[in-house]
Protein backbone atom coordinates (compact mmCIF):
# COMPACT_ATOMS: atom_id res chain seq x y z
CA UNK A 1 0.00 0.00 0.00
CA UNK A 2 3.00 2.24 1.40
CA UNK A 3 4.72 1.62 -2.44
CA UNK A 4 1.77 2.01 -4.51
CA UNK A 5 0.79 5.75 -2.66
CA UNK A 6 4.70 6.36 -2.68
CA UNK A 7 4.75 5.28 -6.62
CA UNK A 8 1.26 7.62 -7.50
CA UNK A 9 2.45 10.58 -5.82
CA UNK A 10 5.94 10.27 -7.95
CA UNK A 11 4.06 9.67 -11.11
CA UNK A 12 1.40 12.32 -10.38
CA UNK A 13 3.89 14.63 -9.69
CA UNK A 14 6.28 13.88 -13.22
CA UNK A 15 3.05 13.54 -15.02
CA UNK A 16 1.70 16.76 -13.85
CA UNK A 17 2.89 19.01 -16.67
CA UNK A 18 1.41 16.25 -19.49
CA UNK A 19 -1.92 15.99 -18.27
CA UNK A 20 -1.66 19.89 -18.11
CA UNK A 21 -0.23 20.03 -21.59
CA UNK A 22 -3.35 17.20 -22.83
CA UNK A 23 -5.77 19.42 -21.14
CA UNK A 24 -4.31 22.22 -22.74
CA UNK A 25 -4.94 20.46 -26.40
CA UNK A 26 -8.74 19.81 -25.62
CA UNK A 27 -9.67 23.33 -25.22
CA UNK A 28 -12.08 24.95 -27.45
CA UNK A 29 -10.31 26.81 -30.36
CA UNK A 30 -11.41 30.02 -31.86
CA UNK A 31 -13.82 28.63 -34.07
CA UNK A 32 -15.56 26.21 -31.67
CA UNK A 33 -14.55 23.29 -32.75
CA UNK A 34 -13.07 20.96 -30.56
CA UNK A 35 -9.82 19.40 -31.32
CA UNK A 36 -6.75 18.24 -30.80
CA UNK A 37 -3.43 17.12 -31.63
CA UNK A 38 -4.29 13.27 -30.47
CA UNK A 39 -3.31 12.49 -34.20
CA UNK A 40 -0.32 14.21 -34.85
CA UNK A 41 3.48 13.56 -33.93
CA UNK A 42 4.36 16.39 -31.67
CA UNK A 43 8.31 16.39 -31.17
CA UNK A 44 10.30 18.55 -28.76
CA UNK A 45 13.31 19.96 -30.58
CA UNK A 46 16.31 22.49 -29.55
CA UNK A 47 14.73 24.87 -32.18
CA UNK A 48 11.42 24.32 -31.25
CA UNK A 49 8.40 21.91 -31.67
CA UNK A 50 7.82 20.04 -35.11
CA UNK A 51 4.64 19.17 -35.59
CA UNK A 52 3.41 16.11 -38.18
CA UNK A 53 -0.27 15.02 -38.98
CA UNK A 54 -0.89 12.62 -41.95
CA UNK A 55 -4.41 11.70 -42.65
CA UNK A 56 -6.47 13.96 -40.15
CA UNK A 57 -9.68 15.40 -40.62
CA UNK A 58 -9.22 18.80 -38.98
CA UNK A 59 -6.39 21.67 -39.19
CA UNK A 60 -4.57 20.79 -35.51
CA UNK A 61 -5.21 23.39 -33.20
CA UNK A 62 -4.16 24.57 -31.34
CA UNK A 63 -0.65 24.68 -31.92
CA UNK A 64 2.34 24.94 -29.62
CA UNK A 65 3.66 28.59 -29.48
CA UNK A 66 7.12 27.21 -30.39
CA UNK A 67 6.53 25.74 -33.24
CA UNK A 68 9.32 25.72 -36.34
CA UNK A 69 7.93 22.68 -38.37
CA UNK A 70 4.21 22.21 -39.49
CA UNK A 71 3.15 19.19 -42.05
CA UNK A 72 -0.30 18.40 -42.20
CA UNK A 73 -0.27 16.83 -45.49
CA UNK A 74 -2.04 13.68 -47.09
CA UNK A 75 -5.47 14.69 -45.34
CA UNK A 76 -7.77 16.10 -48.62
CA UNK A 77 -8.48 19.37 -46.30
CA UNK A 78 -10.47 21.93 -47.97
CA UNK A 79 -9.28 25.38 -46.20
CA UNK A 80 -6.98 26.39 -44.25
CA UNK A 81 -8.67 28.50 -41.23
CA UNK A 82 -8.04 31.55 -41.44
CA UNK A 83 -6.43 32.34 -37.96
CA UNK A 84 -4.55 28.79 -37.73
CA UNK A 85 -1.15 30.30 -37.95
CA UNK A 86 -1.57 33.50 -35.79
CA UNK A 87 0.65 32.58 -32.64
CA UNK A 88 3.39 30.99 -35.17
CA UNK A 89 5.60 33.27 -35.00
CA UNK A 90 8.99 31.23 -35.30
CA UNK A 91 7.68 29.28 -37.94
CA UNK A 92 10.20 28.18 -40.73
CA UNK A 93 8.63 25.16 -42.49
CA UNK A 94 5.00 24.61 -43.65
CA UNK A 95 4.25 21.36 -45.45
CA UNK A 96 0.95 21.29 -46.44
CA UNK A 97 0.56 19.35 -49.80
CA UNK A 98 -1.79 16.81 -50.67
CA UNK A 99 -5.16 18.26 -49.50
CA UNK A 100 -7.60 19.90 -51.28
CA UNK A 101 -7.29 23.79 -50.65
CA UNK A 102 -8.78 25.96 -53.06
CA UNK A 103 -7.99 29.13 -51.83
CA UNK A 104 -5.78 31.02 -49.19
CA UNK A 105 -7.38 34.33 -47.58
CA UNK A 106 -5.07 37.22 -47.53
CA UNK A 107 -3.10 37.44 -44.21
CA UNK A 108 -3.33 33.86 -43.44
CA UNK A 109 -0.03 33.82 -43.61
CA UNK A 110 1.25 37.33 -42.67
CA UNK A 111 2.37 36.49 -39.45
CA UNK A 112 5.26 33.89 -40.33
CA UNK A 113 7.88 36.46 -41.27
CA UNK A 114 10.87 33.31 -40.24
CA UNK A 115 9.07 30.86 -43.03
CA UNK A 116 11.83 29.37 -44.99
CA UNK A 117 9.78 27.02 -46.67
CA UNK A 118 6.23 26.78 -48.12
CA UNK A 119 5.09 23.79 -50.15
CA UNK A 120 1.76 23.76 -51.05
CA UNK A 121 1.91 20.76 -54.36
CA UNK A 122 -0.89 18.95 -55.14
CA UNK A 123 -3.76 21.41 -54.03
CA UNK A 124 -6.88 22.64 -55.78
CA UNK A 125 -5.96 25.87 -55.19
CA UNK A 126 -7.22 28.29 -58.12
CA UNK A 127 -5.55 31.85 -57.66
CA UNK A 128 -4.03 33.76 -54.97
CA UNK A 129 -4.90 37.02 -53.47
CA UNK A 130 -2.49 39.92 -54.32
CA UNK A 131 -0.10 40.72 -50.98
CA UNK A 132 -0.43 36.73 -49.59
CA UNK A 133 3.55 36.45 -50.01
CA UNK A 134 4.03 40.08 -49.12
CA UNK A 135 5.90 39.57 -45.47
CA UNK A 136 7.71 36.36 -46.26
CA UNK A 137 10.91 38.08 -46.53
CA UNK A 138 13.00 34.92 -45.69
CA UNK A 139 11.50 32.42 -47.68
CA UNK A 140 13.60 30.25 -49.37
CA UNK A 141 11.53 27.87 -50.96
CA UNK A 142 8.11 28.01 -52.38
CA UNK A 143 6.30 24.89 -53.95
CA UNK A 144 3.09 25.55 -55.89
CA UNK A 145 3.58 22.74 -58.34
CA UNK A 146 0.22 20.72 -59.45
CA UNK A 147 -2.45 23.09 -58.53
CA UNK A 148 -4.63 24.62 -60.96
CA UNK A 149 -2.98 28.51 -60.54
CA UNK A 150 -4.40 30.39 -64.22
CA UNK A 151 -3.71 33.88 -63.56
CA UNK A 152 -0.68 34.84 -62.54
CA UNK A 153 -0.74 38.73 -61.39
CA UNK A 154 2.44 41.08 -61.70
CA UNK A 155 2.90 41.20 -58.33
CA UNK A 156 2.24 38.18 -56.56
CA UNK A 157 5.66 37.26 -55.76
CA UNK A 158 6.78 40.53 -54.96
CA UNK A 159 8.51 40.77 -51.07
CA UNK A 160 10.32 37.69 -51.44
CA UNK A 161 13.58 38.75 -52.10
CA UNK A 162 15.08 35.97 -50.54
CA UNK A 163 13.73 33.38 -52.62
CA UNK A 164 15.82 30.65 -54.10
CA UNK A 165 13.71 27.87 -55.67
CA UNK A 166 10.40 28.72 -57.01
CA UNK A 167 8.28 25.46 -58.60
CA UNK A 168 4.88 26.47 -60.56
CA UNK A 169 4.85 23.08 -62.55
CA UNK A 170 1.81 21.51 -63.45
CA UNK A 171 -0.51 24.36 -63.48
CA UNK A 172 -2.61 26.07 -66.03
CA UNK A 173 -0.90 28.99 -66.62
CA UNK A 174 -1.26 30.69 -70.44
CA UNK A 175 0.15 34.01 -70.04
CA UNK A 176 3.11 35.82 -67.74
CA UNK A 177 3.27 39.21 -67.52
CA UNK A 178 6.83 40.95 -68.01
CA UNK A 179 7.03 41.91 -64.17
CA UNK A 180 6.37 38.91 -62.75
CA UNK A 181 9.42 37.46 -61.40
CA UNK A 182 10.71 40.85 -61.19
CA UNK A 183 12.03 41.47 -57.75
CA UNK A 184 12.83 37.69 -57.10
CA UNK A 185 16.91 38.44 -57.69
CA UNK A 186 18.11 35.33 -55.66
CA UNK A 187 16.37 32.89 -57.42
CA UNK A 188 18.49 30.05 -58.51
CA UNK A 189 16.09 27.31 -59.84
CA UNK A 190 12.58 28.04 -62.14
CA UNK A 191 10.18 25.18 -62.87
CA UNK A 192 7.48 26.40 -65.14
CA UNK A 193 7.32 22.56 -66.55
CA UNK A 194 3.81 21.47 -67.67
CA UNK A 195 1.56 24.73 -68.07
CA UNK A 196 -0.28 25.89 -71.18
CA UNK A 197 2.41 28.66 -72.12
CA UNK A 198 2.33 29.81 -75.78
CA UNK A 199 4.67 32.46 -75.31
CA UNK A 200 6.48 34.30 -72.89
CA UNK A 201 7.92 37.98 -72.38
CA UNK A 202 11.22 38.25 -73.79
CA UNK A 203 11.73 40.38 -70.22
CA UNK A 204 10.57 37.75 -68.02
CA UNK A 205 14.26 36.77 -66.42
CA UNK A 206 15.29 40.30 -66.49
CA UNK A 207 15.22 40.04 -62.56
CA UNK A 208 16.18 36.71 -61.68
CA UNK A 209 19.51 36.95 -63.92
CA UNK A 210 21.65 34.18 -61.98
CA UNK A 211 19.33 31.51 -62.28
CA UNK A 212 20.90 27.27 -62.56
CA UNK A 213 17.99 25.56 -63.55
CA UNK A 214 15.05 26.04 -65.58
CA UNK A 215 12.41 23.85 -66.32
CA UNK A 216 9.99 25.31 -69.76
CA UNK A 217 9.12 21.55 -70.65
CA UNK A 218 5.52 20.59 -71.43
CA UNK A 219 4.37 23.60 -72.70
CA UNK A 220 3.23 25.29 -75.90
CA UNK A 221 6.05 27.28 -76.82
CA UNK A 222 6.77 27.98 -80.79
CA UNK A 223 9.51 30.19 -81.07
CA UNK A 224 12.28 30.91 -79.07
CA UNK A 225 12.86 34.90 -79.15
CA UNK A 226 16.51 36.16 -78.66
CA UNK A 227 16.71 37.99 -75.94
CA UNK A 228 14.66 35.78 -72.89
CA UNK A 229 18.10 34.19 -71.94
CA UNK A 230 20.19 37.51 -73.03
CA UNK A 231 20.73 37.98 -68.95
CA UNK A 232 21.42 34.38 -67.75
CA UNK A 233 25.40 33.66 -67.72
CA UNK A 234 25.28 31.36 -65.14
CA UNK A 235 22.28 29.17 -66.70
CA UNK A 236 23.37 25.33 -66.14
CA UNK A 237 20.44 23.09 -66.85
CA UNK A 238 17.84 24.38 -69.83
CA UNK A 239 14.76 22.05 -70.72
CA UNK A 240 12.60 22.95 -72.81
CA UNK A 241 11.27 19.27 -74.35
CA UNK A 242 7.65 18.75 -75.13
CA UNK A 243 6.88 21.88 -76.76
CA UNK A 244 6.06 22.79 -80.20
CA UNK A 245 8.83 24.66 -80.85
CA UNK A 246 9.56 25.36 -84.74
CA UNK A 247 12.02 28.47 -84.75
CA UNK A 248 14.99 28.88 -82.34
CA UNK A 249 16.25 32.10 -83.28
CA UNK A 250 20.02 32.37 -84.00
CA UNK A 251 21.13 34.38 -81.17
CA UNK A 252 18.81 32.56 -78.47
CA UNK A 253 21.46 30.84 -76.86
CA UNK A 254 24.34 33.29 -77.09
CA UNK A 255 24.59 34.32 -73.70
CA UNK A 256 24.56 30.79 -72.03
CA UNK A 257 28.28 30.40 -71.25
CA UNK A 258 27.84 27.64 -68.90
CA UNK A 259 25.21 25.61 -70.16
CA UNK A 260 25.73 22.20 -69.01
CA UNK A 261 22.88 20.42 -70.30
CA UNK A 262 20.31 21.22 -72.89
CA UNK A 263 16.69 18.96 -73.12
CA UNK A 264 15.27 20.05 -76.69
CA UNK A 265 13.73 16.64 -77.17
CA UNK A 266 10.11 16.06 -78.88
CA UNK A 267 9.65 19.50 -80.58
CA UNK A 268 8.66 20.50 -83.98
CA UNK A 269 12.23 21.72 -85.43
CA UNK A 270 12.85 20.72 -88.62
CA UNK A 271 16.48 23.11 -88.63
CA UNK A 272 18.42 25.35 -86.57
CA UNK A 273 19.48 28.84 -88.23
CA UNK A 274 23.36 29.13 -88.38
CA UNK A 275 25.28 30.02 -85.59
CA UNK A 276 23.15 28.89 -82.94
CA UNK A 277 25.07 26.00 -81.26
CA UNK A 278 28.76 27.94 -81.67
CA UNK A 279 28.54 29.38 -77.89
CA UNK A 280 27.28 26.13 -76.77
CA UNK A 281 29.43 23.03 -75.75
CA UNK A 282 33.03 22.42 -76.95
CA UNK A 283 35.88 24.01 -76.98
CA UNK A 284 33.69 27.45 -74.97
CA UNK A 285 32.35 25.13 -72.51
CA UNK A 286 32.33 21.29 -72.07
CA UNK A 287 28.60 20.70 -72.13
CA UNK A 288 28.97 17.93 -69.14
CA UNK A 289 25.38 16.72 -68.86
CA UNK A 290 24.56 16.41 -72.02
CA UNK A 291 22.11 17.46 -74.78
CA UNK A 292 18.83 15.99 -76.47
CA UNK A 293 17.84 16.50 -79.60
CA UNK A 294 15.35 13.35 -80.56
CA UNK A 295 11.94 13.18 -81.44
CA UNK A 296 12.14 16.20 -83.78
CA UNK A 297 11.54 16.31 -87.62
CA UNK A 298 15.12 17.42 -88.79
CA UNK A 299 15.37 17.75 -92.66
CA UNK A 300 19.03 16.86 -93.24
CA UNK A 301 20.00 18.99 -96.06
CA UNK A 302 22.68 21.38 -96.35
CA UNK A 303 20.70 23.78 -94.17
CA UNK A 304 22.09 21.54 -90.86
CA UNK A 305 25.20 21.56 -92.10
CA UNK A 306 25.83 24.14 -88.79
CA UNK A 307 24.21 21.60 -86.37
CA UNK A 308 25.99 18.53 -87.64
CA UNK A 309 29.38 19.87 -87.37
CA UNK A 310 28.90 20.86 -83.87
CA UNK A 311 26.81 17.71 -83.42
CA UNK A 312 29.96 15.77 -84.57
CA UNK A 313 32.33 17.79 -82.27
CA UNK A 314 29.97 16.85 -79.26
CA UNK A 315 28.82 13.39 -80.03
CA UNK A 316 30.07 11.98 -76.79
CA UNK A 317 27.57 13.97 -74.85
CA UNK A 318 24.80 12.78 -76.85
CA UNK A 319 21.42 11.61 -75.74
CA UNK A 320 18.75 9.47 -77.69
CA UNK A 321 21.52 9.24 -80.50
CA UNK A 322 19.53 6.44 -82.33
CA UNK A 323 16.15 8.29 -81.67
CA UNK A 324 17.42 11.62 -83.15
CA UNK A 325 16.67 11.01 -87.23
CA UNK A 326 16.24 12.83 -90.02
CA UNK A 327 12.67 12.96 -91.03
CA UNK A 328 13.50 14.23 -94.49
CA UNK A 329 14.71 14.57 -97.64
CA UNK A 330 13.53 11.17 -98.77
CA UNK A 331 16.85 10.06 -99.61
CA UNK A 332 18.08 9.73 -95.85
CA UNK A 333 14.93 9.65 -94.19
CA UNK A 334 14.90 7.69 -91.23
CA UNK A 335 19.15 7.68 -91.02
CA UNK A 336 20.70 9.04 -87.59
CA UNK A 337 21.84 12.49 -87.69
CA UNK A 338 24.72 11.35 -86.23
CA UNK A 339 25.89 9.25 -89.14
CA UNK A 340 25.32 12.10 -91.52
CA UNK A 341 27.54 14.40 -89.11
CA UNK A 342 30.46 12.68 -90.18
CA UNK A 343 32.71 15.33 -91.74
CA UNK A 344 32.01 15.17 -95.19
CA UNK A 345 28.67 13.43 -95.50
CA UNK A 346 26.38 16.56 -95.93
C1 LIG B 1 -8.31 11.70 -49.67
O1 LIG B 1 -8.86 11.46 -50.94
C2 LIG B 1 -8.30 10.33 -51.60
C3 LIG B 1 -8.90 10.30 -52.99
O2 LIG B 1 -10.25 10.53 -52.99
C4 LIG B 1 -8.59 9.09 -50.79
O3 LIG B 1 -7.99 7.98 -51.40
C5 LIG B 1 -8.02 9.26 -49.37
O4 LIG B 1 -8.37 8.16 -48.57
C6 LIG B 1 -8.57 10.53 -48.75
N1 LIG B 1 -7.92 10.74 -47.45
C7 LIG B 1 -8.56 11.14 -46.39
C8 LIG B 1 -7.79 11.40 -45.18
O5 LIG B 1 -9.77 11.32 -46.40
C1 LIG C 1 -7.18 7.73 -43.29
O1 LIG C 1 -8.22 7.94 -42.37
C2 LIG C 1 -9.42 7.22 -42.66
C3 LIG C 1 -10.45 7.56 -41.63
O2 LIG C 1 -10.46 8.93 -41.39
C4 LIG C 1 -9.10 5.72 -42.68
O3 LIG C 1 -10.27 5.02 -43.06
C5 LIG C 1 -7.99 5.44 -43.66
O4 LIG C 1 -7.62 4.08 -43.61
C6 LIG C 1 -6.77 6.29 -43.36
N1 LIG C 1 -5.77 6.09 -44.39
C7 LIG C 1 -4.47 5.92 -44.11
C8 LIG C 1 -3.58 5.75 -45.29
O5 LIG C 1 -4.03 5.95 -42.99
C1 LIG D 1 5.76 15.07 -76.71
O1 LIG D 1 5.21 16.29 -76.28
C2 LIG D 1 3.82 16.30 -76.25
C3 LIG D 1 3.41 17.71 -75.86
O2 LIG D 1 3.94 18.64 -76.75
C4 LIG D 1 3.30 15.27 -75.29
O3 LIG D 1 1.89 15.25 -75.30
C5 LIG D 1 3.84 13.89 -75.69
O4 LIG D 1 3.48 12.95 -74.72
C6 LIG D 1 5.34 13.94 -75.80
N1 LIG D 1 5.83 12.69 -76.35
C7 LIG D 1 6.78 11.97 -75.75
C8 LIG D 1 7.23 10.74 -76.47
O5 LIG D 1 7.28 12.29 -74.69
C1 LIG E 1 21.50 2.04 -81.40
O1 LIG E 1 21.47 1.33 -82.65
C2 LIG E 1 22.58 0.50 -82.86
C3 LIG E 1 22.49 -0.12 -84.25
O2 LIG E 1 21.66 0.58 -85.10
C4 LIG E 1 22.63 -0.58 -81.79
O3 LIG E 1 23.79 -1.37 -81.97
C5 LIG E 1 22.64 0.05 -80.43
O4 LIG E 1 22.55 -0.94 -79.43
C6 LIG E 1 21.49 1.03 -80.27
N1 LIG E 1 21.63 1.71 -79.01
C7 LIG E 1 20.64 1.80 -78.16
C8 LIG E 1 20.95 2.54 -76.89
O5 LIG E 1 19.55 1.32 -78.35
Amino acid sequence: MASWQQGSSQDLSTCFPRILFLLALLVTSADGIVSSLDECLVLPTAEGSTVSCYNVTEFPSPLPADIVHLSVEFSNLTELPARALQACRRLQELHLSSNRLQELSLGSLTPLSRLRVLDLTHNELRGLPLGLFSTLADLRTLVLRDNQLQDANTGLLWGLRSLEHLDLAKNRLCVLPSGFLLTLTALRTLDLGYNLLETLPTSLLLGPSRLQRLHLEGNRLRKLEFGLFSFQPFLRILFLNDNGLTVVQPSAFWSLRHLDMLDLSNNSLSSTPPGLWASLGRPSRDMQDGFDLSHNPWVCDKNLRDLCRWLHANKHKMFSKNDTLCEGPEAVRGQRLLDLAEPGSL
